[in-house]
């Protein structure tokens, strides 16, 4: 088994051997949440755990500028809350100059945050006009001046990143250079960043990446990302590689909220309605303490829960009309009352307020 350098990451190895055992693997791997802007923040998390989280969570990325700045720092604190209910997550932080890193992981480690993680992977144009994100496949030396400046709070810094900016080929050089490092944890994206999301992640490499590990940074951590949907997928895809120690899951979890289940097992309506009743509370508390959010933002999550049953279609039509979280809830009483009500006839009507 891998001898990680960081307790934080070799608790998280540790702590995945605690798993039941499974069938043709020596060592179970952890599996991670990716981190999703906009979607895996304090609420949204709590909603996962409830459905049989991951071992580990990520944050939403936060520009490590604005944790520190004068102006910005108030709107960040959302971003980083963390409730008292929930494993500490890993804080994931972007942007392009090292003195912000250095900054910004000092306040993280005030906040208690142990492990913080470097995006050097993100597509979006603003990201990387700004010197961030997959950008930084371009520039070698500022990846590594980042990663020195983060390293000097003393919490575990990891880098979640793709294969190339352009091309394919350029994982040969990037990523030997990321290990060179002495990360404890290093996430790879199957995908080039002009590739974005548009073709299938390129598992074919995988094996290379382990064999670059092997030779030269053994205690590192590889952790793989990229059109893994589940659990037990990512059990197949470790138990054909081999040598990955860790299994990142993102939009995975908008298909299947119980995406990370040691034993996956059907859910009934009642059970995923009730995922969705708990995001709506932990909205409104959150909202509350942090002040409003897009109820658009919210809206995205109703096709998670409301799918794979008769109406489905109808129920989430109704939801996209709602405004806020009383008319969801309105909505999804009187659903529960015709859905009882079903059980003796054959139709069932939803209508919007
Ligand atoms: C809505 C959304 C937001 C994302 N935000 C982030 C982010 O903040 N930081 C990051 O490193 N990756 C981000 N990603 C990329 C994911 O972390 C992940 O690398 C990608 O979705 C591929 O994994 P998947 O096929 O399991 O979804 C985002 C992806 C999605 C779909």
């Amino acid at each position: 088994m891998v001898q990680v350098k960081s307790p934080y990451w070799q608790k998280v190895v540790d702590d995945a051997q605690k798993h039941p055992a499974v069938p043709g693997l020596e060592t179970i791997p952890f599996f991670t949440m990716a981190p999703m802007e906009a979607v895996t923040d304090s609420v949204f998390r709590r909603v996962v755990a409830a459905a049989g989280g991951p071992d580990v969570y990520f944050t939403e990325f936060t520009n490590a500028r604005s944790i520190t700045h004068p102006k910005a720092k108030f709107t960040v604190q959302g971003r980083l809350h963390v409730d008292k209910s929930e494993k500490m997550p890993v804080a994931q932080l972007w942007g392009d100059r090292a003195i912000d890193f250095e900054a910004a992981c000092f306040d993280l480690k005030e906040r208690g945050y142990e492990a913080v993680d470097i995006n050097m992977g993100c597509p979006a144009a603003t990201v990387v006009k700004n010197g961030g994100g997959s950008d930084l496949i371009r520039h070698f030396d500022k990846a590594e001046e980042i990663i020195v400046a983060a390293k000097k709070a003393g919490l575990a810094v990891s880098v979640k990143t793709r294969l190339g900016f352009n091309q394919i080929d350029t994982f040969e050089e990037w990523i030997p250079f990321i290990l060179k490092q002495d990360v404890p944890l290093l996430t790879v994206h199957m995908r080039t960043r002009k590739e974005m999301s548009k073709v299938p992640a390129h598992f074919e490499y995988i094996d290379r990446l382990i064999q670059l590990r092997d030779e030269i940074a053994p205690n590192t951590l590889l952790q793989i990302n990229g059109d893994i949907k589940d659990r037990t997928e990512g059990l197949e895809l470790v138990r054909q590689h081999p040598g990955v120690n860790g299994i990142m899951i993102g939009r995975g979890i908008f298909e299947n909220p119980f995406a990370f289940e040691i034993t996956p097992k059907e859910h009934t309506l009642d059970e995923t309605l009730t995922l969705l009743r708990m995001q709506l509370d932990l909205y409104d508390q959150f909202t509350a303490e942090f002040g409003p959010m897009h109820f658009q933002k919210l809206k995205r999550f109703f096709k998670i829960y409301v799918r794979h049953f008769s109406y489905a279609s109808d129920l989430r039509v109704a939801l996209m009309d709602t405004t806020n979280t009383t008319q969801v809830r309105e909505l999804l009483d009187q659903f529960d009352e015709q859905w009882a009500a079903q059980k003796a006839s054959d139709t069932i009507a939803i209508t919007t307020k």
